[in-house]
């Protein structure tokens, strides 16, 4: 196709969006196309969670245009991004309390489409779930936990996923192996949206950043995988 938009999974164009009389996003714009692989960094608070959290209906969308797909959605909600393929590994894992690793896993496909995760593929990528498929799911520990989220995302086959903030709190080696898997997904086919403030999990994974300041996008570019691209990234999450 000739219109690049068609290959948008996502895209907001000049969103305004609030917590009730708190104005948050100001104008945000940003895309992902089928396949991408882009990295939204910036400083804390400056409402990269908010991002989400307007994809998800969470936060008031007040101006400007949510759209999943080819779909302008004037009141976004979790289930019309999950009918479009795009799953949310929300900041701080979310775990089903109740239900055991495997069920968490099994709640993820229940909104999915077909494709090639199912418990077993990510039971292959993250053996530790299978060793506790029957452990109640917050009995895991926190890298564990962020396993699941991960495994539950991807049973649903998405065309895109939102990470936000995977790596927070978790030791280098499970942040490696998180990073082995985000390079998997990615070559399988599904967009990535990583949203972090780990610039060396950055240039591992993505290939395009936006960087954000007071709830909008003030910078963009290629992400190099180099000393100096490492240098650059970090100048948009210093405090
Ligand atoms: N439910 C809420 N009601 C009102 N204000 C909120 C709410 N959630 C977040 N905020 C405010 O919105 C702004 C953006 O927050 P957001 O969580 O999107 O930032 P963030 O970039 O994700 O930060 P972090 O890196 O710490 O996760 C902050 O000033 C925050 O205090
Ligand atoms: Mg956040």
């Amino acid at each position: 196709m000739n219109n690049n938009s068609h290959n948008h999974l996502l895209e907001l164009e000049g969103v305004d969006a609030f917590y009730g009389a708190a104005h948050i996003l100001h104008g945000l714009s940003l895309h992902v196309q089928a396949g991408e692989r882009v990295a939204l960094i910036g400083r804390n608070g400056v409402g990269k969670t908010t991002v989400v959290n307007t994809i998800l209906g969470l936060a008031q969308l007040k101006g400007g245009a949510v759209r999943f797909g080819q779909k302008v959605v004037g009141r976004p909600r979790a289930y019309m991004a999950a009918q479009h393929g795009i799953a949310v590994v929300p900041q701080g894992r979310r775990i089903v309390a109740n239900l055991s690793v495997e069920e968490n896993l099994l709640l993820g496909a229940a909104v999915g489409r077909k494709g090639p995760w199912d418990v077993q593929a990510v039971y292959k990528v993250f053996p530790i779930l299978q060793e506790r498929a029957h452990t109640p799911g917050t009995a895991l520990s926190g890298g564990q936990q962020q396993m699941l989220a991960v495994g539950r995302a991807l049973m649903a086959n998405p065309g895109l996923i939102l990470l936000d903030e995977p790596t927070e709190g978790l030791a280098p080696v499970i942040v490696d192996q998180l990073a082995v898997v985000f390079n998997q997904v990615a070559e399988q086919g599904t967009a990535l949206l990583l949203i972090e403030q780990n610039m060396s999990l950055v240039v591992r994974v993505a290939h395009r950043y936006l960087a954000m300041a007071k709830g909008s996008v003030v910078a963009s570019g290629q992400v190099l995988n180099s000393r100096d691209g490492l240098h650059d990234l970090e100048q948009h999450v210093m405090v």
